[in-house]
């Protein structure tokens, strides 16, 4: 298939590129660089040694976008997007803006052009406070803060082309928590600042970049006190987007479907495997619960098995020993 990615240097579209190129699909993608550097793209193509367009290029750039789409796409993997939490509570308008009608501009384009196969990275935060885990794909949906409510219209945009248009066929792929990399170690996770998630925090402490790992509360009702999420390596995910290809004409119009392993690991589970995995003891201590975490969430995948044929394979060791394989080679990422 001839595939456009949007996000491509991403962290996830980097991963996805790769597995995309490794069976045997016609990729190009593009990506403003606002959160991602274009030396991911050139080691995707030196790891697949096979072509990989890259455009420069932004959501927000609607003739520009227009052009691209015409050019003729079996289908559009969409991950652009702006994704800190924190940040989208300080600049809503700047999610809604990138975000929402960045995609707006990407489906008007798509349309166009009669391009109606899309692949959307939504995520487990539509499902806003969780009443019962594990989730399934029939949760209410709530948005628990304005870089939520952007995925919630987003998958709404999809669902209203889809009911108004019978040839979409939208993968609303809810992804619970990406981590690891490439078991090359050439490619992985790069976030500008301090990171927004758990992984990333962890592997910069082993490295020395952080001096310690804060674990936010050890009372919650959980088995070690400390908060479970459904970490799911980076790989499978990618996979689970090749598997979401092979089975898009099986999809009723837009579809939500979760991409977990339904398996919740704590804090101090990952903390511990990251340490394995590095060969050393990460420092952390326990700190006050910050507001708004929710004790525990783990994704139901039985819906990712029967209708894409998918389940996740990698367990939370490979993670770690992918994640650190990447970290150590790449203390200060695609900078280093
Ligand atoms: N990583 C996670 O924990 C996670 C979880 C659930 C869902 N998601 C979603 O998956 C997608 C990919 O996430 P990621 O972790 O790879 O993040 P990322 O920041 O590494 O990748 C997103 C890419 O989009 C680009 N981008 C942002 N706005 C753009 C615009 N207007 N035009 C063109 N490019 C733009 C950024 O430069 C970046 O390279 C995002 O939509 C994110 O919301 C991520």
């Amino acid at each position: 298939m001839k595939v456009l990615v949007t996000g491509v240097s991403g962290y996830i579209g980097s991963h996805a590129a790769l597995e995309l190129l490794r069976a045997g699909h016609e990729v190009a993608g593009f990506d403003n660089l606002s959160n991602s550097s274009e030396e991911s793209v050139r080691r995707v193509r030196e790891l697949a040694g096979k072509p990989l367009r890259f455009e420069r290029l932004d959501l927000l750039d609607a003739p520009a976008l227009t052009r691209l789409l015409r050019e003729g796409w079996d289908v559009v993997l969409h991950f652009a997007g702006l994704k800190a939490v924190g940040e989208s509570v300080e600049k809503p308008e700047l999610y809604r803006v990138n975000n929402v009608s960045g995609s707006e501009n990407l489906l008007a384009a798509m349309d166009a052009a009669g391009c109606r196969r899309l692949v959307f990275s939504s995520s487990c935060t539509v499902y806003g406070e969780v009443k019962k885990n594990p989730v399934d794909e029939s949760h209410p949906r709530a948005a628990a803060n304005p870089y939520g409510r952007t995925k919630l219209d987003i998958e709404d945009l999809c669902f209203a082309r889809a009911a108004k248009d019978p040839a979409w066929r939208v993968a609303l792929l809810r992804y619970f928590n990406p981590v690891g990399a490439d078991a090359s170690g050439r490619i992985g996770e790069d976030p500008r600042g301090a990171p927004n998630n758990l992984m990333p925090f962890v592997m910069q402490t082993a490295v020395g970049r952080r001096d310690k790992v804060r674990v936010f509360g050890n009372d919650y009702p959980t088995p070690d006190g400390t908060c479970l999420r459904d970490y799911i390596h980076v790989t499978d995910l990618a996979l689970g987007h090749l598997a979401a290809l092979d089975r898009l004409d099986s999809f009723a119009g837009a579809q939500a479907v979760n991409l977990g392993t339904g398996h919740g690991s704590s804090v101090l589970e990952v903390i511990r495997a990251a340490s394995r995995a590095a060969g050393r003891d990460i420092p952390f201590e326990i700190a006050p619960r910050r507001a708004g975490d929710a004790a525990a969430i783990w994704a139901e995948p039985a819906l990712a098995r029967a209708k894409l044929g998918w389940r996740a394979a990698r367990g939370l060791d490979a993670m770690c020993a992918d994640h650190w394989r990447w970290q150590k080679a790449n203390p200060s990422g695609y900078a280093s």
